[in-house]
Protein backbone atom coordinates (compact mmCIF):
# COMPACT_ATOMS: atom_id res chain seq x y z
CA UNK A 1 0.00 0.00 0.00
CA UNK A 2 1.07 3.66 -0.49
CA UNK A 3 1.60 6.29 2.19
CA UNK A 4 -0.69 8.55 2.65
CA UNK A 5 -0.87 11.64 0.05
CA UNK A 6 -1.04 13.72 2.86
CA UNK A 7 1.06 14.98 6.25
CA UNK A 8 -1.07 13.01 8.76
CA UNK A 9 -0.37 13.38 12.69
CA UNK A 10 -1.05 11.06 15.42
CA UNK A 11 -0.83 10.90 19.00
CA UNK A 12 1.22 8.70 21.44
CA UNK A 13 2.33 8.76 24.42
CA UNK A 14 6.07 7.82 24.69
CA UNK A 15 7.45 11.20 26.06
CA UNK A 16 5.83 10.41 29.09
CA UNK A 17 8.01 7.37 30.33
CA UNK A 18 11.11 9.28 31.62
CA UNK A 19 13.06 8.29 28.68
CA UNK A 20 14.22 11.82 27.49
CA UNK A 21 14.80 13.72 30.88
CA UNK A 22 18.35 15.21 31.15
CA UNK A 23 19.47 12.26 33.46
CA UNK A 24 18.33 9.91 31.43
CA UNK A 25 19.83 11.09 28.04
CA UNK A 26 22.92 11.88 29.49
CA UNK A 27 23.41 7.78 30.71
CA UNK A 28 22.19 7.18 27.05
CA UNK A 29 24.68 9.25 25.56
CA UNK A 30 27.60 8.06 28.04
CA UNK A 31 26.80 4.17 26.97
CA UNK A 32 25.50 4.84 22.93
CA UNK A 33 28.04 3.14 20.89
CA UNK A 34 30.28 5.56 18.91
CA UNK A 35 30.10 4.10 15.52
CA UNK A 36 26.38 5.16 15.30
CA UNK A 37 26.70 8.11 16.64
CA UNK A 38 26.26 11.20 13.90
CA UNK A 39 27.33 14.76 14.97
CA UNK A 40 26.46 17.44 12.38
CA UNK A 41 26.34 21.16 12.29
CA UNK A 42 24.89 23.04 9.67
CA UNK A 43 25.09 27.01 9.15
CA UNK A 44 23.25 28.91 6.46
CA UNK A 45 23.69 32.06 4.33
CA UNK A 46 21.11 34.94 4.00
CA UNK A 47 19.11 33.26 1.20
CA UNK A 48 18.89 29.83 3.50
CA UNK A 49 21.53 27.83 1.39
CA UNK A 50 23.50 25.62 3.53
CA UNK A 51 26.53 24.18 4.71
CA UNK A 52 26.97 21.32 6.83
CA UNK A 53 29.82 20.23 9.48
CA UNK A 54 30.09 16.78 10.83
CA UNK A 55 32.05 15.97 13.85
CA UNK A 56 32.94 13.23 16.12
CA UNK A 57 32.02 12.79 20.01
CA UNK A 58 35.79 12.47 20.96
CA UNK A 59 36.01 11.59 24.53
CA UNK A 60 33.13 13.42 25.75
CA UNK A 61 31.02 12.38 28.70
CA UNK A 62 26.88 12.50 27.88
CA UNK A 63 26.43 15.27 30.34
CA UNK A 64 29.42 16.96 28.43
CA UNK A 65 27.87 16.46 24.97
CA UNK A 66 23.91 17.02 26.31
CA UNK A 67 25.27 20.42 27.26
CA UNK A 68 26.96 21.07 24.39
CA UNK A 69 23.91 20.53 22.28
CA UNK A 70 21.67 22.01 24.36
CA UNK A 71 24.20 25.62 24.29
CA UNK A 72 24.77 25.39 20.32
CA UNK A 73 23.72 24.35 16.67
CA UNK A 74 24.16 20.58 16.74
CA UNK A 75 22.12 17.80 15.52
CA UNK A 76 23.19 14.76 17.02
CA UNK A 77 21.61 11.62 15.84
CA UNK A 78 21.56 7.90 17.36
CA UNK A 79 21.69 5.35 14.84
CA UNK A 80 19.67 2.14 15.07
CA UNK A 81 17.64 2.48 18.14
CA UNK A 82 15.75 -0.70 17.15
CA UNK A 83 19.01 -2.46 18.40
CA UNK A 84 21.01 0.10 20.43
CA UNK A 85 18.03 1.22 22.71
CA UNK A 86 15.11 -1.37 23.03
CA UNK A 87 13.68 0.40 25.94
CA UNK A 88 12.37 3.35 24.09
CA UNK A 89 12.03 1.25 20.23
CA UNK A 90 9.79 -0.94 22.38
CA UNK A 91 7.42 1.19 22.57
CA UNK A 92 7.61 3.45 19.38
CA UNK A 93 7.37 0.55 17.41
CA UNK A 94 4.24 -0.75 19.32
CA UNK A 95 2.51 2.74 18.33
CA UNK A 96 4.24 2.46 15.00
CA UNK A 97 2.34 -1.01 14.49
CA UNK A 98 -1.11 0.44 15.36
CA UNK A 99 -0.51 3.41 13.16
CA UNK A 100 0.31 1.61 10.49
CA UNK A 101 -2.70 -0.88 10.52
CA UNK A 102 -4.56 2.24 10.27
CA UNK A 103 -3.20 3.31 7.06
CA UNK A 104 -2.66 -0.08 5.47
CA UNK A 105 1.16 -0.01 5.17
CA UNK A 106 3.07 -3.24 5.84
CA UNK A 107 6.58 -2.36 6.09
CA UNK A 108 9.45 -4.79 5.18
CA UNK A 109 12.41 -2.95 7.14
CA UNK A 110 12.30 -0.40 9.87
CA UNK A 111 15.03 1.30 12.08
CA UNK A 112 14.96 4.58 14.36
CA UNK A 113 17.37 6.99 15.19
CA UNK A 114 17.28 9.07 17.99
CA UNK A 115 17.77 12.82 17.06
CA UNK A 116 18.80 15.23 19.66
CA UNK A 117 19.04 19.17 18.35
CA UNK A 118 19.79 22.51 19.60
CA UNK A 119 16.65 25.46 20.37
CA UNK A 120 17.33 27.46 17.56
CA UNK A 121 19.00 25.19 14.82
CA UNK A 122 17.34 23.80 11.57
CA UNK A 123 17.36 20.79 9.21
CA UNK A 124 18.01 21.79 5.68
CA UNK A 125 15.50 21.27 2.94
CA UNK A 126 15.74 17.43 1.60
CA UNK A 127 13.98 14.02 1.38
CA UNK A 128 14.22 10.80 2.62
CA UNK A 129 14.55 8.10 0.36
CA UNK A 130 11.88 5.88 2.59
CA UNK A 131 8.65 6.51 4.68
CA UNK A 132 9.10 8.59 7.79
CA UNK A 133 7.21 8.79 11.09
CA UNK A 134 9.06 11.49 13.36
CA UNK A 135 7.86 10.79 17.20
CA UNK A 136 8.74 13.87 18.70
CA UNK A 137 9.36 13.21 22.30
CA UNK A 138 10.53 17.15 24.02
CA UNK A 139 10.68 20.47 23.05
CA UNK A 140 9.17 22.20 19.92
CA UNK A 141 9.87 22.18 16.54
CA UNK A 142 8.26 23.24 13.34
CA UNK A 143 8.17 21.05 10.02
CA UNK A 144 7.86 22.81 6.77
CA UNK A 145 6.15 19.39 4.23
CA UNK A 146 6.47 20.87 0.30
CA UNK A 147 4.29 18.42 -2.51
CA UNK A 148 6.57 16.06 -3.69
CA UNK A 149 6.25 17.21 -7.39
CA UNK A 150 8.70 18.18 -10.29
CA UNK A 151 8.28 21.88 -8.84
CA UNK A 152 9.82 21.07 -5.70
CA UNK A 153 12.10 17.50 -6.17
CA UNK A 154 13.10 17.88 -9.61
CA UNK A 155 13.07 14.36 -10.92
CA UNK A 156 17.34 13.95 -11.82
CA UNK A 157 18.10 15.61 -9.02
CA UNK A 158 16.21 12.95 -6.75
CA UNK A 159 18.46 10.44 -8.85
CA UNK A 160 21.57 11.65 -8.01
CA UNK A 161 20.62 11.88 -4.07
CA UNK A 162 19.48 8.01 -4.27
CA UNK A 163 22.26 7.21 -5.92
CA UNK A 164 24.49 9.38 -3.41
CA UNK A 165 26.94 10.92 -6.36
CA UNK A 166 26.62 13.68 -3.99
CA UNK A 167 26.56 15.44 -0.82
CA UNK A 168 24.59 18.84 -1.98
CA UNK A 169 21.09 19.30 -0.48
CA UNK A 170 18.13 19.48 -3.16
CA UNK A 171 17.48 23.19 -4.75
CA UNK A 172 15.75 25.30 -2.06
CA UNK A 173 14.16 28.38 -3.16
CA UNK A 174 11.85 30.68 -0.12
CA UNK A 175 9.36 30.79 -2.50
CA UNK A 176 8.57 27.13 -1.92
CA UNK A 177 7.48 28.15 0.73
CA UNK A 178 3.85 29.43 0.26
CA UNK A 179 3.42 26.04 -1.11
CA UNK A 180 4.12 24.10 2.63
CA UNK A 181 1.93 22.82 4.87
CA UNK A 182 3.62 23.72 8.41
CA UNK A 183 3.54 22.00 11.76
CA UNK A 184 4.34 22.84 14.92
CA UNK A 185 4.95 19.30 16.56
CA UNK A 186 4.55 19.34 20.63
CA UNK A 187 5.69 16.54 22.53
CA UNK A 188 2.98 13.82 21.98
CA UNK A 189 2.96 14.05 18.53
CA UNK A 190 3.72 11.69 15.38
CA UNK A 191 3.57 13.41 12.10
CA UNK A 192 3.98 11.26 8.78
CA UNK A 193 4.06 12.48 5.36
CA UNK A 194 3.54 11.24 1.50
CA UNK A 195 6.70 9.39 0.17
CA UNK A 196 9.61 11.89 -0.34
CA UNK A 197 7.97 14.22 0.01
CA UNK A 198 10.56 17.78 0.49
CA UNK A 199 10.60 18.76 3.77
CA UNK A 200 12.74 21.29 6.31
CA UNK A 201 13.04 21.59 10.20
CA UNK A 202 13.04 24.79 12.09
CA UNK A 203 13.68 23.84 15.96
CA UNK A 204 11.76 26.62 18.11
CA UNK A 205 14.03 27.93 21.26
CA UNK A 206 14.25 25.03 23.19
CA UNK A 207 16.32 21.83 23.06
CA UNK A 208 14.66 19.33 21.26
CA UNK A 209 14.29 15.03 21.20
CA UNK A 210 12.87 13.08 18.49
CA UNK A 211 12.72 9.80 16.86
CA UNK A 212 12.72 9.31 13.41
CA UNK A 213 11.33 5.82 12.20
CA UNK A 214 12.29 5.22 9.17
CA UNK A 215 10.71 2.35 6.96
CA UNK A 216 10.43 0.69 3.82
CA UNK A 217 7.74 -1.54 1.61
CA UNK A 218 8.04 -3.11 -1.22
CA UNK A 219 6.20 -0.28 -2.92
CA UNK A 220 9.21 2.20 -1.25
CA UNK A 221 12.44 -0.45 -1.72
CA UNK A 222 11.00 -0.41 -5.82
CA UNK A 223 10.86 2.86 -5.81
CA UNK A 224 13.74 3.90 -4.64
CA UNK A 225 16.04 1.22 -6.74
CA UNK A 226 13.89 2.39 -10.24
CA UNK A 227 14.95 5.89 -9.35
CA UNK A 228 18.65 4.92 -8.77
CA UNK A 229 18.52 2.18 -12.32
CA UNK A 230 16.82 5.69 -14.00
CA UNK A 231 19.82 8.12 -12.65
CA UNK A 232 22.49 5.30 -14.40
CA UNK A 233 20.27 5.05 -17.82
CA UNK A 234 20.54 9.37 -17.44
CA UNK A 235 23.93 9.54 -16.45
CA UNK A 236 26.02 6.95 -18.24
CA UNK A 237 23.81 5.94 -21.14
CA UNK A 238 22.68 9.44 -21.88
CA UNK A 239 18.65 8.39 -21.37
CA UNK A 240 15.63 10.22 -20.38
CA UNK A 241 13.39 7.95 -18.13
CA UNK A 242 10.00 8.33 -17.76
CA UNK A 243 7.89 10.06 -14.97
CA UNK A 244 8.28 7.64 -11.84
CA UNK A 245 4.54 8.60 -11.71
CA UNK A 246 3.89 7.64 -15.02
CA UNK A 247 5.91 4.43 -13.98
CA UNK A 248 3.34 1.34 -12.92
CA UNK A 249 4.95 -0.58 -10.36
CA UNK A 250 5.98 -3.52 -12.51
CA UNK A 251 8.10 -1.63 -14.54
CA UNK A 252 9.67 0.03 -11.43
CA UNK A 253 10.40 -3.56 -10.07
CA UNK A 254 12.21 -4.27 -13.10
CA UNK A 255 14.29 -1.22 -13.17
CA UNK A 256 14.91 -1.80 -9.13
CA UNK A 257 16.32 -5.36 -10.38
CA UNK A 258 18.52 -4.14 -12.96
CA UNK A 259 19.49 -1.58 -10.15
CA UNK A 260 21.04 -4.34 -7.98
CA UNK A 261 23.17 -5.17 -11.34
CA UNK A 262 24.10 -2.12 -11.90
CA UNK A 263 25.62 -1.50 -8.04
CA UNK A 264 26.92 -4.98 -8.64
CA UNK A 265 28.92 -4.05 -11.80
CA UNK A 266 29.89 -0.90 -9.45
CA UNK A 267 28.92 1.72 -12.35
CA UNK A 268 28.68 4.57 -9.66
CA UNK A 269 30.65 5.67 -6.90
CA UNK A 270 29.50 6.61 -3.56
CA UNK A 271 31.14 9.89 -2.71
CA UNK A 272 29.65 10.31 0.55
CA UNK A 273 31.55 7.27 2.51
CA UNK A 274 34.45 9.51 2.67
CA UNK A 275 33.03 12.57 3.76
CA UNK A 276 35.58 13.86 6.47
CA UNK A 277 34.55 14.30 10.33
CA UNK A 278 36.13 18.35 11.16
CA UNK A 279 35.40 19.03 14.57
CA UNK A 280 35.04 16.84 17.92
CA UNK A 281 33.20 17.43 20.94
CA UNK A 282 34.15 18.48 24.16
CA UNK A 283 37.23 19.95 22.49
CA UNK A 284 39.09 23.44 22.85
CA UNK A 285 37.44 24.84 19.93
CA UNK A 286 33.32 25.03 20.22
CA UNK A 287 32.07 23.09 18.03
CA UNK A 288 28.93 25.08 18.14
CA UNK A 289 30.37 28.18 17.57
FE1 LIG B 1 13.93 13.92 6.83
Amino acid sequence: MPLPLEPRLFPHKVDQLGLVTDEALAALLDRYPEELFDINSYSYDDEGQVSLETGSRGRASGETILAEIKAGRLWVNLRDVQEAHLDLWNPINEQFQANIAELGIRPIKTTGQLILSSPGTKVPYHFDAAGVMLFHLRGRKRLFVYPPDEKHLPQAEMEQVIMRTTTEELTYRRAYDADAQVFDLEPGQALTWPLYAPHRVDNLDVFNVSLSLDFQTWDTRLTRGAHYANGVLRRKFGMTPASMGRTPMAARAALWAASLAMKKAGLVENRIKDFERSFELGADRRAAA
